[in-house]
């Protein structure tokens, strides 16, 4: 099957100040994957995301979305298909209240009224915005102002939804919303890129991972390969979680991934299973 995001020899260029933050770019990604991007502060995360959304335009090399060539396309013409809910929502939010905030991307696509407004509710209710409804976006804090972004692109359900950094300065009921909309989404069949430094979310969510350091992708792996390169974690200053690095430490194969934990429960499971082998 064709992959629903392709990308070939792509390189970005900033104008400004003449800044490269992409170079010779490639990757595939399928229908219904679960990929987290991560690399350093400024290593490109954002500049490569916002290529499958029409935000930006290839200086060089091709983009392609469901086979389509992006170049001649708008945004608007993407967003049937493609979500991205913004690092910072204030470059996302633009109505008076949240609940014509909601209703704004559905009602653009040409979704029915009625449900619109079935959506709407539900994304409410999923959420937990029931008190914020009616309150300008502007005057709820950073935190829920994010929840908000991503309630506004969940009502438009685009088969590919992008979060650049989801759980950046969030507290702990707003990450396990994340969490919690990541498998809703992953459940319901879309393809999801989470751009984050949280390692801890993206073991437990993704199933490959692509790695930027100074604009190139260095490495697509799954969680377990990439958490065990240890030159590939070192150059880009990322720390696997703290389970996987004690995992790391214990593991008597080097070669091994199977050993390589990425939660508690893995640890657990896998103590239990020494343990039996021991006894016999
Ligand atoms: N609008 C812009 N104009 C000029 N340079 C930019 C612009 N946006 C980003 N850059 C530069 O491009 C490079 C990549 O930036 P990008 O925002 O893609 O990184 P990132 O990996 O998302 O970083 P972060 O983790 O801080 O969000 C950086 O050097 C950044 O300063
Ligand atoms: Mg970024």
């Amino acid at each position: 099957m064709e992959p629903i995001i392709k990308v070939e020899n792509l390189w970005h260029t900033y104008p400004t100040g003449n800044i490269t933050a992409l170079r010779e770019v490639s990757l595939n990604i399928n229908r219904g994957e679960l990929i987290g991007v991560i690399g350093q502060n400024g290593s490109g995360k954002t500049t490569l995301v916002k290529h499958f959304i029409g935000l930006l335009k290839p200086t060089r090399g091709k983009v392609f979305i469901d086979g389509e060539d992006t170049e001649p396309l708008k945004v608007q013409q993407l967003a049937a298909k493609v979500g991205y809910v913004y690092q910072n929502p204030n470059h996302q939010l633009f109505a008076r209240t949240v609940q014509e905030e909601l209703e704004f991307g559905p009602n653009n696509l040409g979704v029915p009224k009625e449900e619109v407004q079935e959506r709407v509710e539900q994304a409410i209710k999923f959420f937990g915005l029931e008190e914020l409804r009616y309150l300008h976006p502007y005057r709820i804090g950073f935190p829920l102002r994010k929840l908000v972004g991503m309630a506004t692109i969940y009502t438009m359900k685009p088969d590919i939804f992008i979060l650049d950094e989801p759980t950046t300065g969030q507290d702990n009921i707003t990450t396990q919303k994340v969490y919690r909309l990541i498998k809703k989404l992953r459940d319901e069949g879309a393809t999801v890129l989470c751009v984050a430094h949280d390692m801890i979310l993206l073991s437990e969510v993704v199933d490959r991972m692509l790695v930027l350091r100074d604009s190139e992708v260095i490495m697509d792996a799954s969680p377990r390969e990439v958490f065990s390169n240890n030159e590939i974690m070192a150059s880009t200053h990322l720390a696997p979680p703290q389970i996987t690095s004690l995992s790391l430490n214990l593991r008597k194969n080097k070669n091994k991934l199977d050993d390589v934990v990425l939660s508690v429960d893995e640890m657990l499971a896998l103590s239990k299973d020494s343990n039996q082998k021991e006894k016999i």
